[in-house]
């Protein structure tokens, strides 16, 4: 950077979607600025953050947006998708609900999206796993197979497997 300008090949818009507390805002300030936080608070309305990073030589700035998984404190759903390559949908390991809810948030991608947009299914809070999985990794593995959707376990506190989800996902949009 310093006084050049940084060239910018192209500019992916991601979402990030899931139910409340998952841990969604972690994930991405984990991504974007190596950065977490025990007292996160509830997302309301919509915040994004970018990351810029270079994939076979081209550079890419990954605008990553984030919303509530509070209906309450939702965006506007159309608004939100509109113009999105690429979806990390999230559920918390440890909370089975968050899982079973899954397929509606898949759902409302499906609805509102591109039906050429990546679908990354994170399995968040991978650290608990030992004592406390609720959810066994073999389940998530064959609804994200039947889904067609990219799937990985990963720790917004760790780092864990955040940085490699990620890439997947702004590696496949190229
Ligand atoms: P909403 O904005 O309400 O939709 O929630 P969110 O999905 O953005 O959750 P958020 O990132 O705010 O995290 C919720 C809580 O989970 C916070 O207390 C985080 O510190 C905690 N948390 C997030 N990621 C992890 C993780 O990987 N491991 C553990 N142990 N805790 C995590
Ligand atoms: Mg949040």
């Amino acid at each position: 950077e310093g006084v050049r300008e940084m060239r910018i090949d192209y500019v992916y818009k991601v979402v990030v979607i899931g139910d409340s507390a998952v841990g969604k805002s972690q994930l991405l300030s984990r991504f974007a600025k190596n950065e977490f936080s025990f007292d996160s608070k509830s997302t309301i309305g919509v915040e994004f953050q970018t990351r810029t990073v270079t994939i076979k030589s081209k550079v890419i700035k990954a605008q990553i947006w984030d919303t509530a998984g509070q209906e309450r404190y939702r965006a506007v759903t159309s608004a939100y998708y509109r113009g999105a390559l690429g979806a990390v949908v999230v559920y918390d390991i440890t909370k089975r609900q968050t899982f079973d809810h899954v397929a509606r948030w898949v759902d409302e991608l499906r609805a509102h999206a591109d039906s050429s947009i990546v679908i990354m299914l994170i399995g968040n809070k991978a650290d608990l796993a030992e004592h406390h999985r609720a959810v066994p990794t073999e389940h998530a593995v064959e609804f994200a197979q039947d889904q067609g959707l990219f799937f990985s376990e990963a720790s917004a506190l760790s780092g864990d497997n955040v940085e490699a989800a990620f890439f997947r996902v702004l590696e496949e949009i190229y």
